[in-house]
């Protein structure tokens, strides 16, 4: 079979899509409050055979601009945040297919509490489910579960190192044949199969027994979206599909080879960690038509939101600075999210950029934080046969300009030409988002024997 991508359309459990100017745009829905919003998304994805719909999430609003959250609020900028695990519920039952996946945060919860909901909502969905596992972000966040201080970078992923072995260790701890529902010789399950994990690390101390069995697939995909080096490492050693912004197809081309080969280093196939950029796609039935849409969409960006924006994920007040005053190396040291930090030191060629750097080298709250797709559907389908073939990915993560309009357009206009081209499925392979994605299924007596074999 052809190498075929995998589509994922990047959702929020929230009043805009990932472009905060979404919800002002004039053809945008504002019924996200209720399931209907969800459910009509899910539909519409199901019907263009996307593998995922998948939730990105923050514990706190954005409000580190300015030291307050009112101009987030007043002007919409990611302003509500619902869990995203109950609303990816509320989509699994108006779909049979659809692969749904939801971020949770390896810093702010509980390892079992994490294993139990998303083993629970395998179970509920029929084996379609993934985790975004994603170490948060900044001090908003922090304040929210108790803390005084965000976590230090590399802390979080030692962090979520041991939260993957005590997850994982769970899921795996009802070997695949423990139920045996014999009513008449009263024998539910055999014990001799369901196992404690007593696992006792620097982190977490979790004893189990779990207290969910195994889906049909086994347990849950794993979805991650690090970008500095440690993030990278902690991507290769865990996750079976990877997030990941691209500033050109040049600089996708080199990531995604050094990506592939550090999962080869780790010990696993690169062939079962599929990479996926984040992107828009403006897609209309001539060039004219998809100009037009696109000068729509941006002119629906206002200046607040990249601020807002960029003061959430580097933990900092761009509103403290002068737009042209450089940060100092310790400013720049104390940023969260390196990697969106070192894209913007190379690509502005400074040591030590600016407000106005950030702003115009990330993109952040535009549509240009990500590559844009546009034009009509063959044009859209000739620029990301050139990224899958290149290769600098092998799918795509759709955000959506605006709700649910841009994956009315992605379904109707570019899924039939990517299909066509035999670049994208006509229908899902089977019902897990496992075997959609091809990916193997886990089996817990491989890790029983694996944890044996390391005593
Ligand atoms: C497509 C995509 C989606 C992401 N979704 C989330 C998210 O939902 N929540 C979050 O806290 N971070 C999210 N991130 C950020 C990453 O999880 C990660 O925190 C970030 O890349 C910082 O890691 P680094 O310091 O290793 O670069 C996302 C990143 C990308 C590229």
């Amino acid at each position: 079979m052809n190498r075929m991508m995998t589509l994922v359309a990047f959702l929020q459990a929230q009043n805009c899509s990932n472009l905060p100017g979404s919800w002002r745009h004039p053809s945008t829905m504002l019924d996200f409050l209720t399931p209907e919003y969800y459910q009509r998304i899910a539909r519409t994805l199901e019907d263009g055979k996307i593998h995922l719909a998948f939730f990105d999430d923050r514990l706190a609003l954005p409000d580190l601009y300015t030291g307050h959250h009112a101009e987030a609020v007043g002007a919409g900028v990611r302003a509500v945040k619902m869990d995203p695990a109950t609303i990816l519920m509320t989509m699994g039952l108006a779909t049979q297919k659809l692969g749904l996946g939801s971020t949770y945060s390896t810093t702010y919860y509980e390892p079992f509490h994490v294993a139990r909901v998303f083993a629970t909502m395998d179970l509920m969905l029929k084996g379609r489910v993934g985790w975004n596992i994603v170490t948060s972000l900044n001090s908003a966040e922090a304040l929210n579960f108790g803390h005084s201080e965000h976590m230090e970078h590399d802390a979080r992923y030692d962090r979520a190192d041991e939260f993957m072995q005590v997850v994982i260790g769970h899921w795996n701890t009802w070997e695949d044949d423990a139920l045996i529902l014999d009513k008449i010789g009263n024998r539910f399950a055999d014990a001799t199969k369901v196992h404690r994990l007593d696992h006792v690390g620097p982190y977490f101390k979790s004893r189990g027994p779990f207290s969910v069995p195994r889906s049909p697939q086994g347990h849950p995909v794993l979805i991650q979206a690090g970008q500095s080096g440690r993030g990278q490492a902690f991507a290769a050693q865990w996750a079976e599909l990877v997030f990941v912004i691209y500033h050109n197809l040049e600089a996708g081309k080199q990531q995604y080879a050094a990506f592939k080969q550090a999962v080869a280093a780790a010990g696993r196939d690169p062939a079962q960690v599929h990479v996926a950029p984040a992107c828009y796609v403006i897609v209309a039935e001539s060039e004219e038509a998809a100009l037009t849409k696109r000068a729509v969409i941006e002119a629906s960006a206002k200046p607040v939101d990249a601020l807002v924006l960029i003061s959430e994920v580097l933990n900092y007040d761009f509103g403290a600075k002068g737009y042209d005053e450089p940060f100092t190396d310790e400013e720049l040291a104390a940023f969260s999210w390196h990697g969106f930090r070192e894209r913007v030191v190379t690509y502005s060629g400074k040591k030590n950029p600016t407000v106005r750097d950030f702003v115009e080298v990330s993109g952040r709250g535009t549509i240009a934080e990500h590559k844009v797709f546009c034009g009509t559907p063959k044009s859209v389908a000739d620029q990301m046969e050139e990224w899958f073939t290149a290769p600098a990915c092998d799918g795509f993560v759709l955000a959506a300009t605006h709700m649910p309009g841009a994956y009315e357009d992605v379904v109707r206009l570019l899924v039939p030409e990517l299909q066509h081209r035999g670049l994208f499925q006509k229908d899902y392979r089977g019902s897990t988002l496992r075997e959609n994605l091809g990916l193997p299924i886990p089996r817990a007596a491989d890790w029983h024997n694996a944890r044996k074999a390391a005593e």
